[in-house]
């Protein structure tokens, strides 16, 4: 796990812990016995410790977090190091993230590889850094740096970490230990060496200017609206600025011990979990087989195919986008470049970068011209014609082995997959809207999807930065499927008495970024709508017809100032209200406990339904699907481990009672009775 190797009066400590070299209670006590031996040792002059394998230290042990351990503590190991009297030089490569980089904050000298990421992810998982991070960071790098790394959970790279002084020096990737060797040996006749803890000159600008933490606040709040850990992560930078080092120290520990057992962390952490969890498929042995993918193509450069074309180009597969006619193809590519050129002026991507994308791009009005592809994925009209008659083209024209995907978000895959002469080729490929930005994939398997094809998508996913999670053929698959439960219900509430702004604002307080009115208003309520068969039989279709289509016309549910600042609309009103009285609805007041049940109930009744019938894999993938597609607030961990911590015989006691009132649509599915007979839980 660890070992020692002399280079002269070097002393090279090495960490051996696959796969991410995690700070287990065996490494921290190896790891300080180490250090022990060579601080004693009169032959060693100074210190380097770095990592075999992946990365550098990825962080503590998450598993084990909160549970009690022996000493040394990672504060206690990183205070061990700090003290040391020989100079301890952090040799760091691939990620350092979370208790990996406090590890290195405690060394007295940085040195990482040009490709190397640094940062405090611990946010991410509803905890702050509870090591020293809070403390150490805002000391080399200065309050307003430290605040947006901590804060956000970003990593930096190394590039970015040298110009903030986070590191000492840069190198390139396969010189990493000779190097750090040379600059220790340097080190040894120096009489002090910098530790972070005694530094305040990067504190000076915060304490003149206190205020800028409440400017920060300010800045984040809409982000982090409804989280705990990053007013926490807050408090303990402002800790780091006001108290002495120790006090310091001892803030930044109560915050972390109180967030470490708040069911937020355990949520996001369950998240965390959940999301590695669905990369792996129960029926498909590790081994099979992958299909290389060198070229991508897309049918179709609508809202959808451009997003999608650019998750390949941005890592460096070049695609063929094919649409049917010119004026289409040209807004579609004029999009992409104009996306890109966005993300270059918000200094996410270089020029370089953006013309590299670019160049990558081919396109075609002609189908033929994706023979050589070794993925095609059709984002063509939702309609089974249209798709089915790609699908026979596709068939004609791409190579034996390429994967043929659709990114339909409801129809039935196997009815696609049956217009060809391979159906084990064709694979569902659901990217969410915008697919650029959007991290959840749906990858739809069909009765007939074969393995090789579905562990490569699988594969590809990660490599374009999507969490995947598998879905079974069904009408809406896990997502969508889930969300027209809580469509229906809102629209039922509306006509029994709610307003659109009440359902809304229960959910936005429940943690969701927006409710489903708002939702619609920005999608659009004119998807799918047509004015010469729309008929005045919902709600969407009157305001439709009145032209109110949402954000765009500048009205919808809500009416739409020139800031795109909503109000709750007096016509709509009046329109619900003549609409439910000619369907014999009698307005009456409706909590806000029913709005949240009757929208979220359903959910998990129709998640349960999706186990039942073996849609998902598990409960946890469900929860990967609304954290990451629906904004499902992660800090209760998504819908199935929101259902479990309220206790699933309260949301069959709810379904019950709604189902007296309202009829079989809330009768119980049959794993979500059995379950709260048992006191069973989905997580
Ligand atoms: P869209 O209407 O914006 O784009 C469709 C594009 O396909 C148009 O540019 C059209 O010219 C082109 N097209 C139609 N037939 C074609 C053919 N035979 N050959 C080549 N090009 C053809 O539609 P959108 O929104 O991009 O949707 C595409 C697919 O993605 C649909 O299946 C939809 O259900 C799905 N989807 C849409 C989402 C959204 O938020 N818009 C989200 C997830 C999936």
């Amino acid at each position: 796990m660890i070992r020692s190797e002399p280079h002269g009066e070097v002393m090279l400590v090495v960490a051996d812990n696959p796969p991410v070299n995690a700070l287990s209670q065996e490494l921290r006590h190896a790891l300080g016995d180490a250090l022990d031996r060579a601080e004693a040792d009169p032959a060693v002059g100074a210190i380097v410790i770095c990592c075999d394998g992946r990365g550098f230290f990825a962080g503590a042990d998450i598993g084990a977090l909160g549970k009690s351990s022996t000493p040394p503590s990672l504060p206690q190991l990183i205070e061990k190091i700090e003290g040391s009297q020989k100079p301890v030089i952090a040799a760091i490569h691939g990620n350092a993230l979370g208790g990996g980089l406090e590890v290195a904050l405690g060394c007295h000298y940085r040195i990482a590889t040009r490709s190397a990421k640094l940062g405090l992810s611990e946010v991410k998982l509803g905890l702050l850094p509870g090591a020293g991070g809070t403390q150490r960071l805002p000391r080399l790098v200065g309050v307003e740096k430290a605040l947006s790394m901590i804060v956000t959970g970003e990593p930096v790279t190394a590039t970015d970490a040298l110009g903030m002084d986070l590191i000492d020096r840069l190198v390139d990737d396969d010189s990493l230990v000779r190097e750090a060797i040379l600059f220790a040996r340097e080190r040894i006749s120096a009489r002090d060496h910098p530790r972070s803890s005694l530094r305040t000159d990067r504190l000076a600008d915060a304490v003149r200017d206190p205020a800028m933490f409440d400017r920060f606040r300010h800045e984040i709040a809409g982000k982090t609206r409804g989280f705990a850990a990053p007013e926490a992560c807050i408090k303990a930078i402002e800790a780091a600025v006001k108290l002495p080092f120790a006090d310091g120290m001892a803030r930044e520990r109560a915050l972390f011990a109180s967030l470490v057992k708040s069911d937020q962390s355990r949520a996001q952490r369950h998240v965390f979990f959940a999301e590695r969890t669905a990369a792996k498929v129960d029926d498909i042995p590790p081994g099979v087989p992958r299909i290389p993918i060198a070229g991508v193509g897309i049918v179709g450069t609508g809202t959808m195919g451009g997003g999608i074309a650019m998750n390949f180009l941005s890592i460096g597969i070049p695609v063929t986008i094919v649409e049917r006619e010119q004026a289409a193809l040209d807004r579609g590519l004029a999009t992409i470049r104009r996306n890109y050129e966005r993300a270059a002026s918000r200094g996410r991507l270089s020029g370089e970068e953006v013309d590299k994308a670019m160049s990558l791009l081919a396109s075609s009005l002609a189908i033929e011209a994706l023979a050589d592809c070794d993925l095609i994925i059709e984002a063509v009209f939702e309609s089974m014609a249209v798709k089915q008659e790609v699908f026979r083209k596709l068939d004609a024209v791409a190579k034996p082995g390429a994967i043929l995907a659709s990114n339909t978000s409801r129809l039935d895959l196997n009815e696609i997959a049956a217009q060809t002469g391979r159906p084990e080729a064709v694979i569902g490929l659901h990217f969410f809207s915008p697919a650029n930005v959007m991290r959840l994939l749906e990858v739809v398997r069909s009765a007939k999807t074969g393995a090789s094809q579905l562990a490569t998508a699988m594969d590809l996913a990660k490599r374009i930065g999507k969490v995947a999670v598998v879905s079974g053929v069904c009408p809406g698959f896990i997502g969508n499927r889930m969300l027209g439960q809580r469509s229906r219900q809102a629209q039922l509430l509306i006509l029994e008495g709610a307003k659109p702004w009440d359902v809304d604002r229960v959910l936005t307080n429940f943690g969701f970024p927006m409710g489903p009115f708002q939702m619609s208003d920005l999608a659009g309520l004119d998807l799918g709508w047509r004015r010469e068969s729309s008929k005045g039989e919902s709600i969407r279709d009157l305001l439709c017809e009145r032209d109110r289509r949402g954000q765009k016309t500048s009205k919808g549910y809500y009416d739409y100032d020139s800031n795109r600042m909503a109000t709750p609309s007096a016509e709509v009103e009046s329109i619900i209200a003549e609409f439910a009285a000619s369907r014999r609805y009698r307005p009456r007041q409706i909590s806000e406990q029913e709005i949240l049940e009757r929208l979220l109930y359903p959910m998990i009744n129709e998640g349960a339904k999706i186990l039942e019938e073996g849609i998902a894999q598990r409960a946890s993938d469900i929860d990967v699907v609304w954290v990451n597609g629906y904004g499902w607030p992660a800090f209760t961990g998504g819908p199935m481990f929101w259902a479990d911590g309220i206790n699933l015989q309260t949301i069959v006691a709810g379904l019950q009672s709604h189902q007296a009132r309202f009829g079989a649509e809330f009768a119980v599915s049959q794993l979500l009775q059995r379950k709260a007979s048992n006191a069973g839980r989905f997580n």
